[in-house]
């Protein structure tokens, strides 16, 4: 069954012409798109399946992530890439909530952490952070953490697996403030320590809700409200207790605001089970509530394309060879403005060429659905799209251009090596071909020469796609080197030359023109600039 839906008013293509922009702004205005971002095993598999379950597409959970004795999921789908070498896909749920269409952007990071990752943060609104309640904030959180705050995305943070053993809520959400800087709004405060979730305190209405376990949380938890003597009579000092907490913090200045949400400096917080359904749908009624609906985009000449202009979109990620038979790629853009109808003829931005929309998809997992329209917010994938890649523009009838997304800071680095020099042309065009198509950073430099360039990556599965790319559609065998490297920094031509003499330092030349230092590790970087401070060394961020 199709997991995406369509509007029934949009059945018939010809009520959705460009010429209707009234119902293009209220299609936009009923839009959210957002990401989850989170740590390896902080629950966000089983948060989309939930989320998912909520929205009524699946009717039991278990459908997307996939356990053992669950239904076949699209998650072995994923298995089969990986055993390939190839990334696993990015991929878009779309899903209607109370009156809204919520597209769910995958962020794909586990062991395939990588540009992908970030880029995809390039084409929300809003992000879910999931922190797992017995660890607390994580590495990869912190990480996609900053590209959220960089880029202005607003974030709701969700404390998940209250069901199980965990730090107190207060202790959660001091690390929060104190070590990112971000101010939590209690909005869901759990009613039972962790370990012992009975329900939620809904914090703006003095509200209990409960909740009653159902098998496995397989199916929606059924909910009762009660009001506040209710719940105290219900559940004593389990109530007392939450009623206290959250509203130490909402008296300390810690209550939601809307600007201060959308500017980035507050976090509205609920705490959740995935596994057991608790709290989810509270997840979407916050998205709904105070996520921000699709907005205009900056464009490269200093104006902003709005929501209701013609049409236009931004390729944000590619993924090639996702289907072998038909050595498929697919570019997945995301809608900034006007009506997405397919078979459109749009004009794409980098090479002023024509491209044809004739094969449009949204793409979960192995579910593969035709779209007809789409609209500002929404994610389509378009087949064999051989030219696009991520940072490209498509538009119709008023030309735009959106600036190219960032190459962020890279932490792994290698060199390429051709196994035969016999077939050092074929090397060289599959090079290019992963520069362009910004499958993995290309750094050079007059020392090291041509012939075996350095590879750097966000994470270490870049280097396998580029690895089983380079054979299956150039034929060619490559070897890679782990290079002693393990940071860099953004200098310039006048540090070059003494940062090259220095020991555990290399200065090389990114495929945009950067000059990248690259450092053995960060105490050899400290003492660099505490020795040199004259020389420029700056901290690679997910530059907007
Ligand atoms: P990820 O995508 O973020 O990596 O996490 P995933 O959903 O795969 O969850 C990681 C593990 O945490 C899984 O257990 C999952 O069942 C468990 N989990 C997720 N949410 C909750 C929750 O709210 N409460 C509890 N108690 N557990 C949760 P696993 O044992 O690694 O796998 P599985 O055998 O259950 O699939």
């Amino acid at each position: 069954k199709a997991l995406v839906s369509t509007p029934s008013d949009l059945s018939s293509s010809a009520e959705t012409t460009p010429a209707a922009p009234k119902n293009l702004r209220h299609e936009v205005n009923r839009r959210r798109t957002f990401a989850v971002i989170s740590h390896p095993d902080a629950g966000k598999s089983t948060l989309t399946e939930a989320l998912a379950l909520h929205a009524r597409k699946i009717s039991e959970a278990g459908a997307i992530h996939g356990k053992a004795g669950r239904k076949s999921t699209v998650s072995d789908w994923m298995e089969m890439e990986k055993a390939r070498g190839i990334s696993v896909s990015s991929t878009a749920l779309q899903f209607e909530y109370d009156d809204h269409t919520i597209n769910l952007v995958d962020t794909p990071g586990h062991a395939d952490f990588s540009e992908d990752t970030y880029r995809v943060l390039t084409a929300v609104d809003a992000a879910v952070m999931l922190i797992d309640a017995a660890k607390g904030l994580e590495p990869q959180t912190l990480k996609l953490f900053q590209v959220c705050r960089h880029r202005g995305i607003p974030v709701i943070t969700v404390i998940n697996k209250w069901d199980r053993p965990g730090r107190t809520p207060l202790e959660l959400l001091d690390e929060i403030d104190e070590r990112i800087g971000l101010t939590p709004t209690p909005m869901f405060w759990p009613v039972g320590i962790a370990g012992d979730f009975r329900g939620l305190l809904d914090v703006a209405k003095h509200e209990y809700i409960h909740f009653t376990r159902t098998a496995g949380g397989a199916t929606i938890a059924p909910e009762e409200y009660l009001d506040a003597d209710a719940a105290a009579a219900r559940e004593g000092d389990e109530w007392t207790t939450a009623l206290e907490e959250s509203e130490l913090l909402v008296e300390s200045g810690q209550h939601h605001d809307v600007d201060a949400f959308l500017a980035g400096r507050t976090s509205p917080v609920i705490f959740a089970s995935a596994m057991l359904n608790f709290g989810v749908h509270q997840i979407l009624d916050a998205l709904v509530s105070f996520a921000p609906a699709p907005g205009p985009r900056p464009d490269v000449a200093g104006g902003a394309r709005d929501v209701t202009d013609p049409f236009s979109a931004v390729v944000f990620k590619v993924q090639a060879g996702m289907d072998t038979a038909h050595r498929d790629r697919l570019a997945f853009m995301r809608v900034v403005s006007g009506v997405f109808e397919r078979g459109m003829v749009v004009t794409h931005a980098q090479t002023g060429k024509p491209f044809a929309t004739k094969y449009a998809l949204t793409v979960f997992g192995r579910e593969r659905t035709t779209v007809e329209n789409a609209y500002p917010g929404d994610v389509v994938g378009l087949v064999n799209a051989t030219a696009l890649a991520p940072g490209h523009t498509l538009y119709a009838e008023r030309k735009v251009e959106f600036p190219p997304i960032p190459s962020f800071a890279p932490e792994h680095f290698s060199i390429l090596r051709a196994e035969s020099a016999a077939k050092y042309k074929q090397f060289r065009r599959a090079v290019d071909q992963m520069d362009s198509e910004g499958v993995v950073q290309i750094l050079r430099n007059d020392l090291r020469g041509d012939a075996s360039p350095v590879l750097a990556a966000v994470g270490p599965m870049q280097f396998e796609v580029v690895a089983a790319r380079m054979k299956s559609e150039f034929g060619v065998e490559a070897r890679m080197e782990p290079l002693g490297y393990s940071l860099a920094r953004r200098t310039d031509a006048e540090s070059a030359d003494e940062l090259n003499r220095q020991r555990g330092i290399e200065v090389f030349t990114r495929s945009d023109g950067v000059l990248l230092a690259l450092v053995s590790d960060k105490w050899r970087l400290q003492y660099i600039e505490k020795e040199l401070p004259h020389l420029t060394l700056e901290p690679l961020v997910a530059a907007a």
